[in-house]
C-alpha cells in the first residue's frame, strides 16, 4: 500500500491531489461507499430536457432553457448524445428585495443584441434566470418579445458552455483534464474552436469539480440522449487569460502588474472595445495564447536586487523579454489538448500516437513535496509527449513534457488519473485553467531564458532562488541583445 501511494505524493505538488492528512484516515470513509450507489444504472427513456422538465427542482433553469429553441432542440433530441451540467433552483439567486437600488432591469444590462453573442457571455446564468422571471410580470408587448428574444440568445451562449457534445458519465469525465464544450465564439477566440472546461476530482472526499469552483452535487443522472450532472452554481464561460489572473490577485498580482508595466497586456488579454460612432466595436488582443504564469512567490524569491532592477526603468527591457519567454503565442496547450493556430492544426492525434514506455520520474524537482528517495513505481503512462514550443521571445523555445497516468491505488471507486507536467524541467501546477482565449498554467519559479540544459542542478533555498544569483553577470547584457 505504501509504495503505490508514493507517486501521488510525489506528484502532489503538480496536481491538486488531496493533502497528506487524508492518508492517515481510513480510506473507506462513508463518502466513498456512496460511490457504489451512484453507479446503479437506470433505464431512462426520457430525454435530458424531459427529465429536467419533470423535476420541480429544475423549474427555474427549464424556464430559461425554454427561451432558446436551439437549446431545447438539442437537449430534447432523441438522437443526441450529450452531457449537460444542470443547476437546480437552489443554485440560482433569488431576486433582490423590492425597492432595492440594485435592480436587474434588462435595460440596464449592457448588451446590444446586434453585437452577437460573444460579448454577452459575460453574463451570469443566475442573473439571466432572474431576468427571465421578471418577464412574467410584464404585459404582452413588442418590447417584451424583443427582450425575450435577446435573452434567449444570451442564454443559448451560456447554456452551450454547460453542454459537452458527447455523453460522459462521471467515470469518463475524470479520464481527462479538459473537455470541449458546445460553445464556440464568433470573434475568433480559441481560433474558432470550442471553449473548454476543466475537471478536478478527488477520491477522499469524493469530489468532482468543474473549473475549480463549481461542485458536481449529483452525478450521472441518466437520460435517453445523454447524462446530466447537477452542479451547485452555474458555470461561467471563462474570461481571457489576463482577466482570469485578476480573479486571484494574491497569486498573480506581481505578474499582472509586470505585464501592464511593459505593455504586454494584448499578448494575453482579449477584451471588448466599444466602437466609435456607429461602429459596434470589436474584440482586441490575443485570439489564442498559452501563458505560464509565475506566482507572486516566484517574484518574491528572486534576489531582492534583481527584483528591484526588473521593476526599475532600467530593467523594463529585461522584464519584458522575461515575460515574453513565458508566453506561447497562437497556441493552445492543455495537457490533453494542443492546437496550433498558426499552422491550423490539431495535434491531438499526435499526442495519442506518442505512447511511451516507462518515464523517468524525477521527484526531486517537485517543489512542494521535497525529495523522495524511492523511485515511484509508476505504471506506463496512458499517453506521454514532449513538445518544443516557440515563445513570444524570438529564438527562444520552451520544452514541455506531459505524461498522464492511471493510478493504481487500492481504493474502491472509479479509476484515478493524474498528470505529470513539466516546462523546462520544472513542475507546472495548477495547470489547465481554461480561458476565453487559451490556457493558463501556474509555475512557482520564473523560467530561465538561457534554457534548462545549462542548469541541471536545481536547488531552492529558503533564502531564494539560486538560479538567479548570478543574474548580474548575464541578465542586463542579455536584455540589450536583440
Ligand atoms: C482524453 O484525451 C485523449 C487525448 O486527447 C483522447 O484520445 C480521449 O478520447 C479523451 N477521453 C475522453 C473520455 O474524452
Ligand atoms: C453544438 O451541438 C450541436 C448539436 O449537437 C452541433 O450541431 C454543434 O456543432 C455543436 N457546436 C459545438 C461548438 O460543439
Ligand atoms: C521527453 O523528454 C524526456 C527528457 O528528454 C525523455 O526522458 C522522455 O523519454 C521524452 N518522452 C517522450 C514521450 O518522448
Amino acid at each position: 500500500m505504501k509504495s503505490s501511494l508514493v507517486p501521488l505524493l510525489c506528484l502532489g505538488g503538480a496536481y491538486a491531489l488531496p493533502a497528506l492528512p487524508w492518508l492517515t484516515q481510513s480510506p473507506i470513509s462513508e463518502g466513498l461507499v456512496h460511490y457504489w450507489d451512484w453507479f446503479a444504472p437506470l433505464e431512462e427513456d426520457r430525454t435530458i430536457y424531459q427529465v429536467l422538465k419533470d423535476d420541480d427542482s429544475y423549474s427555474r433553469l427549464v424556464k430559461a432553457i425554454d427561451l432558446s429553441d436551439r437549446v431545447v432542440d438539442l437537449l430534447d433530441d432523441p438522437e443526441a448524445s450529450v452531457t449537460f451540467f444542470a443547476v437546480p433552483n437552489s443554485g440560482i439567486p433569488h431576486s433582490p428585495k423590492h425597492g432595492d437600488d440594485d435592480d436587474y432591469e434588462l435595460d440596464s444590462v449592457s448588451f446590444a443584441p446586434k453585437c452577437g453573442d460573444e460579448r454577452d457571455i459575460a453574463h451570469d446564468l443566475g442573473q439571466l434566470v432572474l431576468q427571465v422571471e421578471q418577464l412574467d410580470d410584464m404585459p404582452e408587448s413588442r418590447d417584451k418579445d424583443h427582450r425575450k428574444e435577446a435573452l434567449g440568445r444570451i442564454i443559448r451562449g451560456i447554456l452551450a458552455y454547460h453542454i459537452l457534445p458527447e455523453k460522459l458519465d462521471s467515470a469518463a469525465l475524470v479520464e481527462n483534464s479538459t473537455y470541449a464544450t458546445n460553445l464556440t465564439l464568433k470573434d475568433g477566440s480559441m481560433d474558432h474552436k470550442p471553449l473548454r472546461l476543466s475537471v478536478q476530482s478527488t477520491v477522499v472526499p469524493p469530489r468532482l469539480r468543474i473549473n475549480t469552483v463549481v461542485d458536481v452535487m449529483k452525478r450521472d443522472i441518466e437520460a435517453s440522449n445523454g447524462v446530466i450532472h447537477s452542479i451547485n452554481i452555474p458555470l461561467l464561460p471563462p474570461p481571457s487569460v489576463f482577466s482570469e489572473m485578476f480573479l486571484f490577485p494574491e497569486v498573480f498580482s506581481y505578474v499582472t502588474s509586470a505585464i501592464q508595466r511593459v505593455h504586454l497586456t494584448s499578448a494575453v488579454d482579449r477584451s471588448w472595445t466599444p466602437g466609435k460612432d456607429s461602429d459596434h466595436g470589436s474584440f482586441i488582443g490575443a485570439e489564442t495564447t498559452t501563458f505560464f504564469a509565475p506566482t507572486s512567490g516566484a517574484f518574491q524569491r528572486l534576489p531582492q536586487k534583481l527584483r528591484l532592477f526588473l521593476f526599475s526603468p532600467f530593467g523594463a527591457k529585461a522584464l519584458r523579454k522575461l515575460l515574453e519567454f513565458h508566453v506561447v503565442p497562437e497556441f493552445v496547450l492543455f495537457t490533453d489538448y494542443a492546437h496550433d493556430a498558426f499552422s491550423e492544426s490539431d495535434i491531438a492525434q499526435s499526442i495519442e500516437g506518442q505512447q511511451h514506455g516507462s518515464l523517468q520520474t524525477d521527484c526531486t524537482t517537485s517543489s512542494t513535496v521535497g525529495s523522495l528517495d524511492d523511485q515511484p513505481p509508476l505504471t506506463d503512462p496512458i499517453y506521454a509527449y514532449n513538445l518544443t514550443l516557440p515563445t513570444l521571445l524570438e529564438h527562444h523555445t520552451l520544452h514541455v513534457q506531459v505524461a498522464r497516468y492511471k493510478a493504481k491505488i487500492p481504493l474502491p471507486g472509479p479509476a484515478r488519473y493524474f498528470t505529470r507536467f513539466l516546462v523546462n524541467g520544472r513542475h507546472v501546477g495548477p495547470y489547465d485553467i481554461p480561458a476565453r482565449n487559451g490556457a493558463l498554467h501556474v509555475i512557482t519559479e520564473l523560467l530561465d531564458p538561457r534554457g534548462h540544459h545549462k542548469h541541471h542542478k536545481h536547488h531552492r533555498h529558503e533564502s531564494g532562488d539560486l538560479d538567479w544569483e548570478d543574474w548580474e553577470e548575464w541578465l542586463p547584457q542579455w536584455a540589450m541583445q536583440n
